[in-house]
């Protein structure tokens, strides 16, 4: 089994609190209508319930009553499937795990307000927990999730792009719900607000590795592994980090936007193997995204010895080791 499988498999056996999680989550998509059905689907689609496992491990550095902590992590589990919800349909995204997305199969109109059925869902639970600063802290996130959704759409097929641009979207997009969730529990407890910082600090940082190993992945591994089509997000003119560096120092960047603009999809993706090994450019990615690794393990320096600490630490030294990574690594080396 991968590292990262293991490390939450590990998690889940030390945490009965999420056994909990998936069963007030199952209670909160229950129900005849539509909605509820569609939102079931999605659910048993699986997903790792990384950001219930961040709410519940981050929260256990505390003495919480164990209701206000499950709400927290159910709530940051519908905010996420809300969001790939409306992802999917900003994607134009056909699959998703393996299975057609709601927009596929019942059109935009239905699947936006799936997605804000499940919001709805989430904000009835976190406007009952006794602190505000958790709802105040989600909604935060959402509106920076929001607006990195939009820079990316506003970046699509731009030939110059900074990779600062990029690292700013994907700690929007991505990074700064799983801080939220890492903060969660120190915002209901009043933790210290160095705790909290090194709280928020880990979960952007690996939020960030996160994002990074996806859009590898979405650039190297193959469709089964997927559960959607290799490089979707890159026919649809997503430069992600790997993209950008081979770009950069390719000189077939301006070709490769060509051929994309032109409909020359299969050429494309041929030019795009080709400036990707040449540049090294999937290694470089993945030497980012342990960077990222590196400073998240040090922003918990900052938190007290604690089992949780180490599972925290396990966590984000697992999303390097994920079985296949490795030997697209060499697959897409110049140097195998
Ligand atoms: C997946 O990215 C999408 C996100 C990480 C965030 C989506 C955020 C929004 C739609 C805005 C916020 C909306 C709500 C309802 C909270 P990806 O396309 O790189 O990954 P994928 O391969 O899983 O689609
Ligand atoms: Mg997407």
């Amino acid at each position: 089994m991968a590292k990262l499988a293991q490390v939450l498999e590990e998690i889940k056996g030390e945490h009965p609190l999420l056994e909990v999680v998936e069963e007030k989550l199952r209670e909160e998509v229950a129900g005849g209508h539509l909605a509820a059905r569609l939102s079931r689907n999605l659910l048993d689609g699986g997903g790792k319930r990384l950001r219930p496992i961040l709410t519940v491990l981050a929260a256990s550095f505390y003495p919480l009553p164990e209701g206000v902590v499950v709400d927290a992590a159910v709530a940051a589990e519908l905010i996420h499937l809300a969001s790939l919800v409306h992802d999917d349909i900003i994607d134009n995204a056909h699959m998703r795990r393996g299975e057609r997305t709601i927009n596929d199969l019942w059109g935009n109109q239905i699947a936006v307000l799936t997605g804000d059925h499940l919001f709805a869902s989430a904000f009835s639970l976190l406007a009952a927990l006794p602190k505000p600063a958790v709802l105040r802290r989600m909604t935060e996130a959402i509106r920076l999730m929001c607006e990195g959704e939009i820079e990316e759409i506003l970046r699509a097929y731009q030939p110059d792009q900074r990779e600062a641009n990029y690292f700013r979207c994907i700690e929007n997009k991505t990074a700064q719900l799983l801080a939220a969730c890492c903060q969660s529990g120190a915002l209901l407890f009043d933790a210290p607000l160095d705790q909290l910082q090194a709280l928020g600090n880990y979960g952007l940082r690996l939020g960030c590795a996160f994002q990074i190993i996806d859009d590898i992945l979405d650039l190297t591994a193959q469709e089964d592994e997927l559960g959607k089509p290799v490089r979707w997000d890159f026919m649809q003119g997503n430069f992600t980090l790997p993209v950008l560096y081979a770009r950069r120092h390719s000189p077939y960047g301006d070709e490769l936007t060509r051929l994309l603009l032109s409909g020359q999809e299969r050429r494309a993706g041929q030019l795009l193997d080709r400036m990707l090994r040449e540049e090294d450019a999937i290694l470089y990615a993945w030497q980012q995204a342990a960077r990222q690794v590196k400073i998240a393990e040090e922003a918990l320096r900052a938190l007290p010895p604690h089992p949780a600490r180490e599972h925290l630490r396990s966590l984000a030294a697992g999303l390097l080791e994920q079985g296949p990574l490795e030997e697209q690594l060499l697959a897409f080396s110049h140097y195998p």
